[in-house]
């Protein structure tokens, strides 16, 4: 069956860097691949457009489609709007309609970029590992939560962990899942020394590792691998974990690379449905100009090919491209050392297809 794709380019530098990746899915289609695509509009270019930053055209084509494309959404010409309808707000609608609960943040180092890194190379050149994060239950949106005042007149803040058995066996399942398709190493980090929350976590983890006796499951406290991430990176293929820990540990993670447009993401939903966008915001800075660097989005498009589309071949065979114009020596602003010759945004669209 042909497979839809919904394409939001959105604001800023977004509808520069989706035409790049839109170019190498029409060669893909021309080339055979089974799918067709349709726009619309999401954050401050829906708002412009129809008032609301996830209208219902939008929502209509997203339900519809089995992945969604998105660029990066946000600019300063909206930051003066009411909070219900600024872009932010779109894409938080968008994951909680599409019930997103599995994000994938991966952090590799292209070789050839091994010096964009603030740490020595040796340590992280051809580092490739695999946050997976938790995005829908834990901390962030457990019950109680508030700010109460006490009898003696003191206030207390106070914010409640909590997961489900179910909500850890299906992060559990996609964890396991993607670590099949790499190194099949997988690391549970949790705190599961003082949490009992994530005491649960562990053990759940554990209880579904006997279903993939091919991956090898080991467990970290969460203090530790922070340390490992910065010490040892390359000795992590995928990392599991929940909410909290996995929004500070996919930062640290993704700054080991320390180039921000190169860095690709998706969020999973339980049937393979997902969203690919790159990692980084709009660029306001630089939109318009021609300059950005599309490869964290074409990137993207590489794990919508693997995780919604089931295309393992066609999704190394974006990656492949990527490497080349990289061993081409291909940059563009943001990655390309003194002296390096500097592409445009549609110039390494160029390349790009060439590579494929
Ligand atoms: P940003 O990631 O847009 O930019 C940070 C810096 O990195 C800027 O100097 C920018 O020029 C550079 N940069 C980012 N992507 C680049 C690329 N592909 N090529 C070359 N350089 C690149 O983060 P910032 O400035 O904090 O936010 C700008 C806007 O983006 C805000 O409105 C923010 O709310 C929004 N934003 C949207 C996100 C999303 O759509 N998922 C995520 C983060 C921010
Ligand atoms: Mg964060």
């Amino acid at each position: 069956m042909t497979q839809k794709i919904a394409i939001l380019p959105g604001d800023g530098i977004g509808p520069e860097i989706t035409a790049q990746a839109v170019r190498l899915l029409d060669k893909l289609i021309a080339q055979g691949l089974d799918a067709e695509y349709e726009y619309a509009p999401l954050g401050g270019a829906a708002y412009d457009q129809y008032g609301s930053p996830y209208p219902e055209a939008t929502q209509t084509l997203c339900r519809a489609a089995d992945a969604v494309l998105l660029g990066a959404v946000g600019g300063p010409q909206y930051d003066t709007l009411p909070r219900p309808v600024r872009p932010e707000r779109g894409l938080l609608a968008i994951r909680k309609d599409l019930n997103l609960f599995a994000n994938l943040r991966p952090a590799v180092l292209f070789p050839e970029l091994a010096d964009a890194s603030t740490l020595k190379p040796e340590v992280v050149a051809g580092l490739d590992i695999l946050i997976v994060r938790e995005l829908t239950g834990d901390i962030y949106f457990g019950e109680p939560r508030g700010i109460r005042t006490l009898d003696n007149g003191e206030r207390e803040g106070f914010n409640t962990m909590r997961y489900r058995e179910s909500e850890i066996r299906r992060i559990a399942k996609v964890s396991f899942e993607a670590a099949q398709r790499r190194n099949k190493k997988l690391c549970s980090v949790d705190k599961a020394n003082v949490l009992e929350t994530t005491e649960l976590w562990k053990e759940i983890f554990t209880e579904v590792s006997k279903d993939y006796p091919d991956v090898e499951l080991s467990h970290m406290y969460v203090d530790n691998a922070a340390m490992q991430l910065v010490r040892a990176p390359k000795q992590f293929d995928v990392i599991a974990t929940g909410n909290i820990f996995g929004d500070i540990l996919s930062d640290q993670a993704s700054m080991l690379t320390g180039s921000i447009g190169m860095l690709p993401s998706a969020s999973l939903d339980e049937n393979g449905k997902g969203l690919y966008e790159p990692s980084h915001g709009s660029a306001p800075d630089i939109a318009g100009q021609n300059k950005a660097n599309p490869l964290a989005t074409v990137l993207s498009l590489a794990m919508l090919l693997r995780y919604s589309l089931k295309d393992e071949a066609r999704a190394a065979q974006v990656e492949n491209a990527v490497q080349k114009v990289l061993q081409q020596g291909f940059r563009t602003a943001d990655i390309a050392e003194a002296g390096a010759k500097v592409l445009s945004c549609s110039q390494m669209g160029d390349a790009l297809l060439d590579a494929l």
